[in-house]
């Protein structure tokens, strides 16, 4: 029998090292592809329908981060075509003027050649404090950025400035949906997880104690049995 597809999509910066312990675990349940179609455009819409022009008719979406707003993106034009959702350490809002001016300061310092930097900087902040000094998840993390490059990184910051606010849009999705968030979530805070939660029809939200941002990576095991149930329930 063909498994059900589900299409994993990562965050900035991110690939498919983000999902590779989910992507493993679910294997036996449904057919996993990393999408790498968030690095290809200068908006989310655009990269919306790319991911969207190689999936079958129906699939399940599980975005992380700047994944979750092209999930989001996905299930506003799509909708009928995604059987479950799942947005993990997310947002529904727009950008902040803050944050984007925040952007802009990194966008400049990558043209001055200066990516290293901006790496240390996300660093400090994307993962639970107690794991800054994790050298191997650090190693993960900055080789996943090292492989996507500061070019890719500006297109991605630009995709996500440009960002609609998808608040008003929530009501409207129907299908199953897992909202995840690390509840030391520094990037997406998990005030944006709850608001999504409350808005959601048929939604269910976990939080995981002691995680931050990238909780498939600092609590790989943890996320994927929650994917493991959310898959397979109902
Ligand atoms: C991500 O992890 O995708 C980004 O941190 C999201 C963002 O900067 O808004």
């Amino acid at each position: 029998m063909r498994k059900n597809l589900l299409i994993l999509i990562p965050g900035l910066l991110c690939d498919h090292a983000l999902w590779q312990h989910q992507a493993a675990a679910l294997a036996q349940i449904s057919e996993c592809i990393v999408t790498d179609k968030h690095m290809h455009y200068e908006t989310i819409g655009r990269i919306a329908e790319a991911v969207v022009a190689d999936a079958p008719d129906r699939f399940a979406l599980a975005g992380l981060s700047m994944g979750g707003y092209i999930a989001l993106e996905i299930c506003r034009r799509y909708d009928k075509r995604v059987e479950r959702l799942a947005l993990i350490d997310t947002s529904a809002r727009a950008d902040t003027a803050d944050q984007t001016e925040k952007r802009h300061k990194l966008i400049d310092l990558c043209r001055q050649g200066k990516f290293e930097d901006v790496n240390e900087m996300l660093f400090s902040v994307l993962v639970h404090p107690d794991r800054v000094t994790d050298k191997a998840l650090k190693r993960q993390i900055v080789d996943m950025a090292n492989r996507i490059g500061p070019e890719v990184f500006i297109r991605q910051q630009q995709a996500i400035m440009g960002r609609s606010n998808q608040v008003p849009c929530l009501r409207d999705i129907t299908c199953p949906t897992l909202i995840v968030c690390g509840e030391q979530d520094q990037i997406t805070p998990l005030e944006c997880s709850k608001e999504m939660a409350s808005l959601i029809q048929e939604s269910q939200l976990e939080v995981i104690a002691d995680c931050g941002h990238m909780t498939s990576m600092e609590k790989p095991e943890k996320v994927s049995a929650i994917l493991f149930e959310w898959l397979t329930n109902r």
